[in-house]
């Protein structure tokens, strides 16, 4: 009666450090479709409830791999409860696909893991718990596939497998899901547990036995046969439910203190320090066997993580920069001095001894880095369809140096002679490092050379990185975020995130000669712009006009794709514009000739419009990428135009001027492609004229008529006053003449002083004819002789019979003679009358056309106007 009672007190005095069943697959390091727990044949029967809890621990990833594998006969996956590393989730299928579901669950690798799973098929509910964290889904059975009415369960009499996937009774095992791990406490109920106790058994939780039910299956009760390199042990419940919180490498290359710092840093850790005595000895003695790598002549093993500071004279942890809280130093509490600023730990032969150490200098020793989960790394430049795993991480060591040990079954060791990277899974698949000394280490980009790879690829440059796939590894190894590349600012030590900046990528086989392709029937659009900053030379006499101008043009490529582009397109200028197709642009003047440019430039940019495309691991450069599909090119040219202009001054000055200028991609026919006619409308600034040429020649005419309103003798005033204006109008007519263009045709500026001329002379033509009237008709042809003694002022009308003495005098006209006054009088009135008509509807006809001619252009220059036909 004592066994009993000693086995109860060993249960609950070892709550602690309760032993479990383990079982390790895949012992042997090499995939295997013979690994497994196999529970035969017939030992399961039909069941409504199942409920399997379990821990488990993988080393390499998987697709669905699983925990419960149980096939019957006809149908496989009768129950398949599979882990899938690549998805993050959990996979459950029962009974004839009545029950499939894919459920987020995020596995982990290396570390121990917690999952009950709870399947109802009474209630139609799956429970699972996985690390404590409950989920439930309800009504996960396919009402459409149930057949006639039957109760929903799984068929007994199958086989069950742990750790392999079985397609029939015999096997057919698929090496993708087998499993390279440990599991423990593995317990398959026939039963469904209670939240709580699956809550209880998934968080380690201490206390009496899980549940009060018996499982079907356990690891120890006989049911479950181990097959192939399957191993099972003992492991205290204590190992696996411990938070994993650090993980320590010995580097094997000996450094100075600063190039082991880091060195850790590159690998995303730190520096470790042991923190207590025993962690001292554990540490010491894990990595022991690195002694001949890493002791030099003071014996020390590796370098700890903590500084000396010189004026507080106190060591302090390099993390936290906090006192170091505890120290294993020869003496008591070493003092710090300056030259002896860093700590090395010595091995266990030197038992377990703290030094004080230079920091530089012949001190070297081995970097220990400390993390807080294995640091992940990405294989880059590898082809789509490759073998190789291009996750990897850096876990546990072979042949004495550290291993990179891919996500699903590839690995990275140092074969003794060189750095290999072979797989579990595929025999033949291996590449073979080029290094030019014995101890490069594989991150970083090397030269590889592979065999046995599905890709085509033999000589290829890898790119091993610690940084993650938001970021960008410098060439020293250090990560900075993929945004900071080719800004302009050095955010690498090295510089390398500058160097690599062309923003176009040409591709092989693009030919700069052929356009763009097009996917639909539309025409490639280019969309030009022209801004005329000023117009430099403007001479209507030779009419020529020169613009200053800025013109882009805008098209999208698809051939090309874009990397590193910036928000901001000016910085992202292309170097290599003449490898790139551009729209060459050939500018055609009103005359059909072509038009005079300066020899600038271009420049090309590209503007950014979408959102990078997604990370492709295919490409050793890690810049973000932009498809050519979705961002613009854009060609930016600044020049000085010079072109003739077909001018029509029919209306000077009021005219409006249309010039053209026409783009014309070269080599593009009409009816392939477009052409880009700009029109510049041109009006003449008529104001200037106004007040420089219409007013004082107008008042000159106006001049011209109230000489009428002079006194009707007074011959020589008004006929001088009227030859005056003339004179001073066809003065002014040539001056204006001269400062205008010539043309063959008349201007309206022309027509106006004709007109004016014209009217001017029939003023004249006019005072003539008044004057003679003046004179009359019966004196006309006369000479009228008065005797020298009778000069009377009533002698005028005297007739022409009494010639007197005085031949050859002419007589002076009588100031007023009524006589004839009210004849001339009228007419005179009538010509003061007509003239200021005429002067009136000439100003009128002129401001009619002048009107006419300056709205159409709306009076105000109008700089440019874009046609695209
Ligand atoms: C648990 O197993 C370890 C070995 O793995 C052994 O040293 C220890 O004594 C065992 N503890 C119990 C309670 O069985
Ligand atoms: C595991 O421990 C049990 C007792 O708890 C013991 O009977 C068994 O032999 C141990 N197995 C191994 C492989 O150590
Ligand atoms: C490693 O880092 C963890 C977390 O920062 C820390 O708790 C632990 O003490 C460190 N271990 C060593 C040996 O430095
Ligand atoms: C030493 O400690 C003092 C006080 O804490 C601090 O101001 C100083 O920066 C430290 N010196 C070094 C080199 O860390
Ligand atoms: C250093 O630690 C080891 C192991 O814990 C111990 O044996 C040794 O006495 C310690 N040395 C000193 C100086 O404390
Ligand atoms: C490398 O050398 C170790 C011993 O130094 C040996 O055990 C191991 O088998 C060798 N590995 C290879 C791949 O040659
Ligand atoms: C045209 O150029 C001027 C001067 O360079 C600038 O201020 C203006 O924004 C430009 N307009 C367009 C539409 O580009
Ligand atoms: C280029 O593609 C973008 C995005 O698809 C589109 O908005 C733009 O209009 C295109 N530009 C040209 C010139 O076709
Ligand atoms: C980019 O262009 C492609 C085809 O030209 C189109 O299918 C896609 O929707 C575009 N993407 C964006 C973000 O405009």
């Amino acid at each position: 009666m004592m066994w009993p009672a000693l086995v109860l007190y060993l249960l609950i005095h070892s709550s602690e450090g309760r032993n479990v069943t383990l079982v390790k697959f895949q012992t042997d390091g090499v995939a295997s479709m013979e690994s497994m727990l196999d529970a035969g044949v017939g030992r399961i029967p039909s069941l409504t409830q199942v409920t399997v809890c379990l821990h488990f621990r993988l080393l390499h990833g998987g697709k669905r791999v699983p925990v419960v594998s149980y096939v019957v006969q006809g149908f496989d996956n009768e129950l398949l409860i599979g882990l899938s590393w690549n998805e993050h989730s959990l996979y459950v299928e029962c009974c004839r696909d009545m029950v499939v579901e894919d459920l987020p669950l995020v596995v982990t690798l290396y570390t121990w893991q917690h999952l009950c799973v709870a399947l109802d098929l009474i209630d139609g509910t799956l429970t699972y718990v996985f690390n404590g964290e409950l989920n439930k889904k309800e009504q996960i059975i396919d009402q459409s596939k149930m057949r006639g009415g039957k109760r929903v369960q799984m068929e007994g009499g199958g086989r069950l497998t742990i750790g392999q996937e079985l397609e029939s009774l015999e096997g057919d095992f698929d090496i993708t899901q087998a499993m390279d791990g440990e599991i423990a406490d593995y317990k398959f109920y026939n039963v469904i547990l209670t939240p709580e106790e699956m809550v209880s058994f998934t968080t380690c939780r201490k206390g009496p036995s899980v549940s009060s039910n018996t499982p079907l299956l356990t690891l120890n009760n006989g049911l479950l046969e181990l097959k192939g390199p399957t191993t099972k042990s003992n492991i205290s419940e204590y190992e696996i439910c411990k938070k994993m919180t650090s993980y320590l490498i010995l580097i094997p290359k000996k450094e100075e203190f600063e190039g082991s710092v880091t060195t850790c840093e590159k690998l995303k850790g730190t520096l470790a320090l042991p923190k207590n005595a025993e962690d001292n000895v554990n540490i010491v003695d894990k990595f022991q066997h690195f002694s001949s790598h890493c002791e030099d002549s003071f014996l020390s093993l590796f370098w700890a993580g903590a500084k000396g500071n010189v004026s507080t004279g106190q060591w302090v942890q390099l993390t936290d920069g906090e006192p170091i809280p505890w120290h294993n130093f020869s003496g008591s509490s070493s003092p710090v001095r300056a030259q002896h600023q860093c700590i090395t730990v010595f091995g266990r032969n030197t038992r377990y001894f703290w030094d004080e150490t230079p920091c530089s200098g012949f001190t070297t020793s081995c970097p220990l880095c400390n993390f807080t989960s294995r640091p992940l790394l990405r294989l880059r430049g590898l082809c789509q369809s490759t073998w190789f795993d291009r996750e990897l991480y850096l876990n546990d060591y072979e042949n004495e140096r550290p291993k990179v040990d891919g996500a699903l079954h590839s690995r990275v060791v140092w074969d003794n002679t060189s750095w290999v990277m072979v797989s579990r899974r595929h025999q033949g698949l291996k590449a073979v490092m080029y290094a030019d000394t014995s101890d490069t280490f594989p991150i970083g980009l090397r030269k590889w050379t592979i065999s046995g790879d599905k890709c085509a690829q033999r000589q290829v440059e890898l790119l091993l990185t610690l940084c993650s796939k938001e970021e960008f590894t410098c060439k020293d190894g250090t990560c900075i975020h993929r945004d900071k590349i080719c800004n302009s600012y050095n955010d690498c030590l090295d510089h390398s995130d500058e160097l690599n900046c062309e923003v176009i990528k040409v591709p092989r086989g693009y030919s700069e000669d052929n356009f763009p392709p097009s996917f639909t029937n539309d025409p490639l659009s280019i969309y030009f712009l022209i801004n005329i900053t000023s117009i430099r030379i403007f001479d209507l006499t030779s009419f020529t006009i020169a613009i200053d101008a800025i013109w882009h043009t805008k098209w999208n490529d698809s051939r090309l794709t874009f990397t590193n582009l910036q928000t901001n397109y000016q910085t992202n200028k292309a170097r290599q514009w003449q490898r790139v197709w551009m729209p060459m642009l050939q500018v055609t003047d009103g005359t059909k000739s072509l038009v005079k440019k300066g020899q600038r430039a271009g420049v090309l940019y590209v503007i950014r419009r979408t959102e990078p495309l997604l990370d492709d691991e295919q490409m050793i450069n890690e810049d973000h990428r932009y498809s050519g599909d979705n961002n613009t090119l854009m060609h930016q040219q600044q020049d000085t135009l010079e072109f003739k202009c077909h001018c029509d001054l029919r209306l000077y000055p009021f005219d409006t001027q249309r010039c053209y200028l026409v783009f014309r991609v070269q080599d593009l026919t009409h009816t392939r492609g477009a052409l880009l006619k700009v029109e510049l409308e041109l009006s003449n600034q008529y104001r200037y004229y106004l007040a420089n040429v219409f007013l004082p020649s107008f008042m000159l005419s106006l001049v011209c008529c109230l000489t009428f309103c002079f006194d009707l003798d007074d011959f020589t005033d008004r006929i001088m006053v009227t030859l005056t204006s003339m004179l001073v109008l066809a003065g002014f007519f040539a001056q204006t003449s001269q400062s205008n263009p010539k043309t063959s045709y008349l201007k309206l500026i022309d027509v106006w002083y004709l007109v004016l001329i014209c009217e001017v002379f029939g003023i004249i033509v006019a005072l003539v004819y008044v004057e003679n009237l003046r004179l009359g008709p019966q004196n006309h042809r006369t000479t009228k002789i008065a005797p020298y003694s009778a000069p009377t002022a009533n002698t005028r009308h005297k007739d022409i019979s009494a010639p007197g003495p005085n031949t050859g005098h002419k007589d002076t006209p009588p100031r007023s003679n009524t006589g004839h006054t009210g004849k001339l009088v009228v007419v005179n009135r009538f010509l003061v009358g007509a003239f200021l008509c005429t002067s009136i509807i000439i100003l009128i006809c002129f401001c009619v056309i002048g009107m006419n001619a300056i709205n159409d252009c709306g009076g105000v220059l109008v700089p440019w106007r874009n046609y695209i036909q």
